[in-house]
């Protein structure tokens, strides 16, 4: 069998690149060791963990805001089955739809382990171990990343009691106590999901902040709006030792800057202390494909790695491990290979955390600004002073825009609200047209949106918002 390109791995990186390649006209094949397609994302991330939240929010809300718009339901009950049957169906309902899409842009699918073997030639390897070789003009590498752990801490996870996000998006009954080691995304994601549906949840984290990259101003008010909702912080603790007991499991710390160590008994343990690039059985070295000092990927500025016809992206290679890089990465590595001038802007990829509220942002941090000695304004402005956040009784957070202090361009964008996720990208688009905070100011926003609170903070850059 002979193709034009060959992807590894269905996840958004590989199963958009395989889509974009066959649109533009070229033979497509992909190998996929999962037994559905999608990847990370699709089967144990983005779409599963985004099903419980909804669904949580939605049992939490019933419990304190129903009554307040005169929606009276009694006390909400939760049936945990029902819950993850829609998880799962939601989580179906999307890797078939990347099988169709297959199916539709004619692209062959291998389900193995895809092994690479040099330039040109890749094997597939069966469950049943039976290997076969392919041909390839284009390898393209999308193998995506797996649970790092914590380094020097031998954590057995079990997926039951001591968890990765996979088994913490599966768990039978809600957790008395779950105890969560790392505050960045799936540690605030999925520990936001038990605490609404009424485990009582402790996050310890190593650093003195939650979400360590984002604003600092964003991140302060984000813990205590967590905090209000039940969750309790940890912070500059360094787990030391996760371990099962009798009753369930306990979490060892000692404080980063020194003291005694103490424990927390548990029972279940989540931990979310970041992912590494996968590229186990992929045969990279005896192919000469270099990875970097962090086991990524290497890959130039056009995702060639060190040998040639072999391209990676997505969270295999460089870059924040999420899933709309990565499809962006697929689009721009076809682009390339079909001789087109593929692109992909890494200071404009807006970054979501699904909470209640959430945290989006776009661009540059106050911090990033500081240390980069670039002289900016800042333009803020609450949700408590927009109507239609008021109307909802969703009034938590503000809007912060960063501009460049002499060219008003704007450099960065926090929002923490309710649906801020969708709100952001009318700064995404601004800034990758270079737009200024006044284009945004003076551009007519409908009433009464949440987002007349992204224009008002425009406007709060250079001169004074309306409504405050
Ligand atoms: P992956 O999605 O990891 O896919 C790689 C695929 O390659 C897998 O299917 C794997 O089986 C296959 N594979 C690996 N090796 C081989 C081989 N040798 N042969 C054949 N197949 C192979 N990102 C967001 O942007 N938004 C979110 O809301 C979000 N939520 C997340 C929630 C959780 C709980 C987790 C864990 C992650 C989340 N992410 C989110 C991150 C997101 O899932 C990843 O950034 C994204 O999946 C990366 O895509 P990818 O294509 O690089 O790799
Ligand atoms: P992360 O890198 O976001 O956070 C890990 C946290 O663990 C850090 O704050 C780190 O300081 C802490 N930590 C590390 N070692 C520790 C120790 N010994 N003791 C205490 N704390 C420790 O990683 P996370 O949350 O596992 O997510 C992995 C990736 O998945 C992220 O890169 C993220 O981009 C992606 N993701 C994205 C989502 C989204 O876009 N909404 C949702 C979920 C995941």
């Amino acid at each position: 069998m002979s193709y034009d390109v060959v992807v590894i791995g269905t996840g958004p990186g590989g199963y958009v690149a395989a889509i974009k390649a066959a649109q533009l006209g070229l033979k497509v094949a992909v190998v996929e060791k999962r037994k559905t397609f999608g990847g990370t994302c699709l089967n144990i991330g983005c779409i599963p963990s985004k099903a419980l939240l909804h669904a949580s929010e939605i049992f939490a809300e019933a419990g304190h805001s129903f009554d307040t718009l005169g929606v009276e339901v009694g006390t909400p009950k939760l049936n945990l089955k029902k819950m993850l049957a829609h998880k799962d169906a939601t989580v179906k309902a999307n890797v078939n739809g990347v099988e169709f899409l297959f199916k539709k842009n004619k692209i062959d699918t291998f389900i193995g382990t895809g092994k690479v073997l040099g330039e040109g030639k890749l094997s597939v390897t069966t469950d049943e171990g039976t290997m076969h070789e392919v041909e390839a003009k284009n390898i393209i590498i999308a193998t995506g990343s797996d649970v790092a752990g914590i380094p020097g801490v031998d954590v057995q996870f079990d997926e039951k009691i001591i968890v990765s996000s996979t088994g913490a998006l599966d768990f039978g009954k809600v957790p008395g106590h779950l105890v969560v080691v790392g505050a960045g995304v799936i540690g605030l994601e999925l520990g936001s999901v038990w605490a609404r549906l009424g485990a009582k949840v402790t996050v310890v984290e190593f650093l003195d902040k939650i979400l360590g990259p984002m604003d600092g101003e964003v991140s302060r008010q984000f813990q205590r709006m967590l905090e209000k909702q039940g969750i309790a912080f940890k912070l500059g603790a360094k787990v030391t030792g996760v371990e099962k007991t009798a009753k369930g499991a306990k979490v060892i710390f000692e404080p980063v800057k020194g003291g005694e160590a103490e424990t927390i008994e548990a029972d279940a343990v989540l931990v979310a202390t970041g992912r590494r690039p996968y590229t186990d059985g992929l045969g990279l070295e005896a192919a000469g494909v270099a990875v970097d000092e962090r086991g990524r990927v290497t890959i130039d500025d056009h995702w060639l790695t060190s040998v040639p016809g072999i391209y990676a992206i997505g969270d295999v290679v460089k870059g924040p491990m999420l899933a709309h890089k990565a499809e962006d990465e697929g689009v721009a590595v076809a682009e390339i290979i079909a001789g087109q001038a593929g692109h992909v802007n890494f200071d404009v990829i807006p970054s979501v955390v699904y909470t209640q509220p959430e945290v989006a942002s776009v661009g540059k941090t106050e911090e990033e600004l500081k240390a980069a000695d670039i002289e900016y304004k800042v333009g803020k402005f609450p949700f408590t002073a927009n109507g239609r956040a008021r109307a909802m009784l969703h009034t938590d957070g503000f809007v912060k825009i960063l501009a460049d202090k002499a060219t008003d361009r704007v450099l960065g964008a926090h929002i923490l609200g309710y649906n801020a996720g969708e709100m952001i990208h009318e700064l995404a688009v601004l800034m990758e047209f270079g737009g200024s905070s006044e284009d945004l100011a003076r551009t007519c926003h409908a009433h009464p949106t949440m987002s007349e609170a992204v224009r008002e903070a425009a406007l709060a850059t250079f001169f004074k918002p309306i409504h405050i």
